[in-house]
């Protein structure tokens, strides 16, 4: 497993994944702005990675306010958190991970700007191994839902580099591998930016677990002649409903699943809930750069010249499509999981098994 974003000597260091899987760079990020910039540009992205991105870039920021004390101090940090939290819309750790920082920030206040700025590097270590950690639990949860011989089937990119490591949905495909269990998986391609085709077909072939890359409209294909048994994804964003917001052609996929009789799960942290939005229709949709449907690679034009074109990077699944929620304290019914939200509800309770 190679690190998605590390802090080295003072600098933020993120693979930059949009030269997967033909290189592998890192770009060094000295300052918070580059940290942001390299969210925005996809050089890290993922839901669960953008959050830790995002804390070792406020890290860095704090390192770039001349204050010495922690009124002088606090309002120039907010603007760096608000600039840091317009960087993607739709990933809910975003967020989650800035008013961590924040919270944190504040707990610590009375010990000092100087302190404050070194403890913001350990915080952010530690997410970033908490991160490890979970996606490591929800491999175990995960795997029950997963059978030797299985053909699963996934949609953009979830792994080790969508985190800080281990992976969501591949999480639970790594974990059914490290349980002796053979499988395949069918590989999505997940235009327009090919996060399938670039990084995950070449993370399982790294990691050695059998895959075939297909395009995006050869899912029902593979369906219907009852090569698949079950698809796993991860998610951006699941509201308090169920509904879950993930890649663009995600609700396609789970619409799919559904007419075929093919259970349907999604692999994600308890960070990727959003406890405050009551259904997925209120997520906000990343609307990105039309050049990334009319080229490929920015480079390669494959449309007429001015040719309109949309781009939302992301859909929402409605909670009726998706079988099972598995997160890092088991796997539930997306009608239950509003009932995580009050934390007062045991959920070995609500646990599927
Ligand atoms: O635009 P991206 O590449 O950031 O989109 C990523 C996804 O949709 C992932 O499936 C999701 O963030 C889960 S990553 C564990």
């Amino acid at each position: 497993m190679i690190p998605t974003v590390e802090w080295k000597n003072g600098i933020v260091r993120m693979l930059d994944q949009t030269r997967l899987p033909l290189e592998i760079v890192y770009n060094d990020c000295k300052d918070y702005e580059t940290v942001a910039r390299g969210i925005k540009e996809l050089w890290v992205r993922g839901a669960p990675a953008i959050g830790v991105s995002a804390a070792m870039g406020l890290a860095l920021g704090s390192r770039s306010i001349p204050a010495s004390s922690f009124e002088e101090f606090w309002p120039k940090f907010e603007e760096i958190c608000a600039f840091m939290a317009a960087t993607r819309p739709t990933a809910v750790n975003l967020f989650w991970a800035i008013e961590r920082i924040k919270k944190f920030v504040q707990e610590n206040r009375d010990k000092g700007v100087e302190a404050i700025r070194d403890l913001l590097v350990q915080e952010s270590q530690r997410m970033l191994d908490e991160d490890i950690a979970t996606n490591r639990r929800i491999g175990s949860y995960g795997s029950v839902f997963v059978s030797d011989d299985d053909n699963l089937i996934t949609h953009c990119n979830a792994g080790a580099i969508a985190t800080a490591g281990y992976g969501t949905a591949e999480g639970v495909m790594r974990a059914a591998v490290e349980e002796g269990k053979k499988i395949h998986v069918y590989v999505d391609e997940t235009r327009p930016v090919l996060q399938g085709a670039r990084l995950t077909a070449w993370e399982l072939m790294q990691e050695k677990i059998p895959c075939t890359l297909i395009t995006d409209n050869m899912a029902g294909y593979f369906m219907y002649h009852d090569m698949v048994d079950l698809a796993i994804v991860g998610a951006d964003r699941i509201a308090l409903n169920g509904d879950v917001a993930n890649k663009i052609g995600t609700y396609s996929l789970a619409v799919l699943c559904k007419e075929h009789g093919i259970p349907f799960y999604v692999a994600a942290p308890l960070s990727t809930i959003d406890f405050s939005m009551e259904s997925g229709y209120l997520i906000p949709i990343e609307e990105r750069n039309p050049d990334e449907v009319t080229h490929v690679f920015g480079k390669v034009q494959i449309a007429p010249d001015g040719v309109k074109a949309a781009n939302p990077a992301f859909d929402v699944t409605p909670a009726r499509y998706v079988t099972a929620i598995i997160t890092e304290v088991g796997a539930f019914y997306p009608r239950d999981i509003h009932k995580l939200a009050d934390g007062k509800t045991d959920p070995e309770k609500l646990r599927i098994k």
